[in-house]
């Protein structure tokens, strides 16, 4: 779970990490007033999304009164950076930058623990820099259970190559953020950049931090970060119901079983799509594993059947352990646990142990919004066109 930089700069100043004062504006009124009680000559304007490269972006502007503040605010309130629209600002004072240094600590999948970067040549993309200056990027493996000591932050600093002057301070910041690190559950902390101002005091001048979810029972306050996107309100629904479920941006719901005939599922419903008008194409990823009882598809059709971009729902399922007849079963009483609240056309594809028990049950059932297909191809066919039509 990604925050975003105002919830990281928060979350920073509650352990001690030295940052600037920041006030999130969602108006540009509201934009003018912060810059009001900012009280300093100089202030930056930074776009609130989960994105780096803002800057570039033409995410931060300085301005130099309530005026401007108020129409940059306007402006990068209309942007789209990286696909992702800008829904709020945070105002900061200016900081008077002597220089600018990167430092992030990261969950090292491949090694296994926890890595430290830090380079005395921040602000600029950290990728480009590892790639180009690579010597430039100094990485210290971590020991997870003593993390960022003392002896490990001069380390740090010695090997990244900071001034003599400013080698305690940072050492200093780089053990809070530390503690962020390790008491937040995060899996990424990392700030670009971390800078020296005019007087020599160290300052997080950006923060960005990723959670790990499953560490949120532990953590009563992550409610308020959760996004608040449809889609994301969707996945998050979908975990709570044990869910295997990937939201896409297409119209036609699809369910399978074992993730392998899922994504196939898939591709063969985009390309039955492609010519057709409205270019139906699938609407997410959801795998129902091994058991289909009525209760998992139940919760399957009703998780695809909120998605409001759903116009039609192709169930694929290739009967092994569970045969096509508990499947089958598992949709005729999903359907009628559901009620009015399944509203879609499904198209059935069964396939497998005990296909034609499974097709009978449905031929029985004979329920208004079944339809059975023999074959993938002509499934995908069929439910393209419905959502073409529907759509
Ligand atoms: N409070 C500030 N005062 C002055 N300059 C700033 C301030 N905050 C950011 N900047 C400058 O803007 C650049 C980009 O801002 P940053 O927060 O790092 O966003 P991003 O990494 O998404 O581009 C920084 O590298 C820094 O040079
Ligand atoms: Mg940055």
């Amino acid at each position: 779970m990604d925050l975003l930089e105002y919830q990281a700069r928060e979350l920073f100043e509650s352990f001690d990490v030295p940052v600037l004062p920041g006030v999130v504006a969602t108006t540009p009124a509201a934009a003018r007033d912060a810059f009001g009680q900012l009280d300093s000559d100089v202030a930056v304007v930074k776009a609130q999304v989960r994105a780096g490269g803002r800057g570039k972006a033409g995410g931060v502007k300085l301005v130099r009164s309530a005026d401007e503040a108020e129409t940059t605010a306007a402006a990068i309130l209309d942007l789209v950076i990286k696909d992702l629209p800008v829904d709020a600002v945070m105002l900061s004072p200016g900081a008077d930058i002597a220089e600018e240094f990167y430092f992030s600590i990261l969950l090292d999948r491949t090694a296994g623990s926890y890595l430290a970067m830090c380079s005395v040549e921040g602000g600029i993309d950290i990728e480009t820099l590892a790639v180009e200056r690579p010597e430039a990027l100094v990485k210290v493996a971590l020991d997870p259970s003593s993390g960022i000591t003392a002896d490990v932050a001069r380390d740090i600093v010695e090997q990244a190559g900071f001034k003599e002057a400013d080698k305690d301070a940072v050492a200093a910041v780089l053990q809070k953020l530390w503690t962020v690190f390790h008491e937040s559950d995060a899996t990424l902390v990392e700030v670009n950049p971390l800078v020296k101002v005019a007087g020599g005091a160290i300052l997080a001048l950006d923060a960005k931090v990723t959670l790990d979810e499953n560490a949120e029972y532990r953590h009563d306050d992550w409610g308020n970060y959760h996004e608040t996107s449809a889609a994301v309100d969707l996945e998050r629904q979908a975990r709570e119901l044990d869910l295997n479920y990937v939201k896409l941006d297409g119209n036609v719901g699809v369910i399978g079983n074992g993730a392998g005939l899922v994504m196939s599922t898939l591709d063969v419903v985009e390309r039955a799509g492609r010519d057709l008008p409205g270019h139906p194409k699938p609407a997410n990823f959801l795998d129902i594993g091994g058991g289909a009882s009525s209760t998992v598809m139940a919760n399957g059709l009703r998780i695809i059947m909120s998605d409001p971009q759903v116009k039609a729902v192709l169930v694929n399922v290739f009967g092994g352990i569970t045969a096509c007849n508990d499947v089958a079963q598992g949709i005729v009483a999903a359907l009628e646990v559901l009620g009015d609240e399944a509203n879609l056309p499904i198209v059935v594809r069964l396939d497998g142990n005990a296909v034609d028990v499974g097709k009978a049950i449905l031929r029985e059932a004979n329920h208004p919004l079944i339809r059975v297909e023999n074959t993938m191809d002509g499934a995908a066919a069929a439910v393209a066109k419905l959502a073409s039509e529907r759509s």
